[in-house]
Order: C-alpha cells, then sequence, then structure tokens
C-alpha cells in the first residue's frame, strides 16, 4: 500500500488554487451585491464550486477517503512487470508512483518526468525529497520534460506508467498522439498502465475504437479497466471532470 509518511508530500489533484480562487472569487461578487442585487448568483456559484473542491480535495487525501491512494494502486496492480531494468513515469507530480515502484521493485530504476507547470504544487525538489525520505533516491531520478517529446530513444524503458496527465496536455490536440509517444519510449515486450479520463469520448473517441487503433501501432496486448465504476469512488467524485471518465488502458507491448 502506497503511504505517506510526515515528511513525503505527494500532494493533493485538487491544487489548493481550485479552493482559494473560487473563495476569492465569491468574497469579490458578494461585495458587489450592493452595487447589483444580481451578483448573488455569481457570488453563489463561486462559493458552491469552492465548497465542492474542498470536500473533493479531502476526499482524495489520506485524511478523508484516501482515494488518491487507491486510485495509484490501481495503476500499479495493472502492470505486469517484473521489476528488472529501467521504468518510466510520465507527468510525475510530486512523484508517488515514482517512488512506489522503486520500493516495490529494488533491482529496477524509475525515472519520473513533469512539466511542473504553475496549475498544480508540485516540483522537480518536492519528487527529490520524497525519494530521499522514501528511500529510494538512487533507485529513481527526475526530469523536465513534456508527455508531448519525451525525451528518449524509441524502447528505452521496460514499462511505463501514467495518471491523470494526458488530458492536461496542452500542447497536444490529440490526445491519441499522447499514447502513442508513451508506448513509442516502451521495449518490445515491456509493459504498460497509463489512468487517465479515456472514457471522455471528446478527447479520445470511442474506447473500444481507441483500443483497436493501439492494436495496429503493433501492440501485443491491450485492455482497458473503468475505474471510475470502482466501489470506493464515490457518487460525488464521478462527474467528468473529476474522475466520472476514468478508466486504465495497460498491456504490453
Ligand atoms: C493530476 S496531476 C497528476 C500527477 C501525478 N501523476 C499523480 O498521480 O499524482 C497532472 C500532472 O500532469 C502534469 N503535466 C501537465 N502537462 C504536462 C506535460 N505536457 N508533460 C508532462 N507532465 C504534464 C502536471 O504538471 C501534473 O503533475
Amino acid at each position: 500500500m502506497i503511504k505517506e509518511n510526515t515528511s513525503t508530500n505527494y500532494g493533493n489533484w485538487v491544487s489548493s488554487k481550485f479552493i482559494y480562487i473560487p473563495f476569492l472569487m465569491g468574497a469579490f461578487f458578494l461585495g458587489l451585491i450592493l452595487v447589483w442585487p444580481g451578483f448573488a448568483i455569481l457570488a453563489a456559484l463561486c462559493l458552491l464550486s469552492g465548497t465542492y473542491f474542498v470536500y473533493a480535495r479531502h476526499a482524495f487525501s489520506p485524511c478523508g477517503g484516501n482515494i488518491q491512494v487507491k486510485l495509484w494502486e490501481m495503476v500499479l496492480e495493472r502492470l505486469d512487470w517484473n521489476g528488472k531494468g529501467k521504468a518510466l513515469d510520465i507527468g510525475c507530480g510530486n512523484g508517488p508512483l515514482t517512488i512506489a515502484l522503486a520500493q516495490r521493485y529494488p533491482d529496477g530504476h524509475v525515472t519520473g518526468i513533469d512539466f511542473w507547470g504553475k496549475k498544480w504544487d508540485y516540483s522537480k525538489a518536492a519528487c527529490e525529497r520524497n525519494a530521499q525520505t522514501a528511500g529510494v533516491a538512487d533507485q529513481t531520478d527526475f526530469q523536465k520534460a513534456s508527455a508531448s517529446a519525451l525525451p528518449f530513444e524509441d524502447g528505452t524503458f521496460e514499462a511505463a506508467v501514467s495518471n491523470f496527465v494526458f488530458h492536461e496536455v496542452s500542447d497536444a490536440e490529440d490526445k491519441r498522439e499522447l499514447l502513442k509517444e508513451a508506448l513509442r519510449v516502451v521495449k518490445k515486450g515491456g509493459y504498460f498502465a497509463f489512468q487517465d479520463l479515456f472514457l471522455f469520448e471528446e478527447l479520445y473517441g470511442e474506447i473500444d475504437d481507441l483500443l483497436e487503433t493501439i492494436r495496429t501501432w503493433g501492440i501485443t496486448e491491450v485492455a482497458f479497466v473503468d475505474t471510475s465504476a470502482s466501489d470506493f469512488v464515490p457518487t460525488a467524485l464521478k462527474l467528468p471532470f473529476m474522475v466520472g471518465k476514468a478508466g486504465i488502458i495497460y498491456g504490453e507491448k
């Protein structure tokens, strides 16, 4: 089980900005009610969305429903890697999957890459601190790079994972291309497990068609599991922009 201790900080998919920005805007519109009462509606909408994100942040965290950890675990469960050689974590955030893989497979080396933009509170320094605290600094390395152009030769890795990243990549209009790029750097016979909003047809098209397309790229085995349907995911988190359209595409290249 992935565990956070008092020194590791894996962050939260609901960044603090998602909370304080709606609350600040809500307060601003409340102040404007004296000018025009209609601003009350905008204030209420902002305060409601801020409150929803407070709930979601709590549900994802270890002191709430621990949903983040449970969804990370599902990715690890679907990766059929034997732990020998190199693995890649695409869009590693603060490094939870990179570190969990390194802990699980002491003979392996895991690289975490991320763009570390301003939307989240994640950083390369936090990844390195977390890896040090978890005792896997020697087995891990972290690099700034984009999922849309991975700085690695074809077939560099025995395994690759990614968690809730591809839909966020702003410089790739066709999200399927990100899957192709991720699979490019996996060795023939290597393993992969990617979790994202794969049931979002506007992003990926219909899921069976997506899996069929992946097969045409010469992938030996590919399967899909709908993680949004897991019992532990509360109904309130099943909104499409949260984890309501989430699933894992996994298999062997
Ligand atoms: C929802 S967070 C998930 C982080 C991590 N995988 C986890 O499960 O905690 C999305 C991540 O995607 C990263 N990201 C966004 N655009 C990216 C890009 N073009 N290349 C690499 N990472 C990117 C963000 O910096 C952020 O760390």
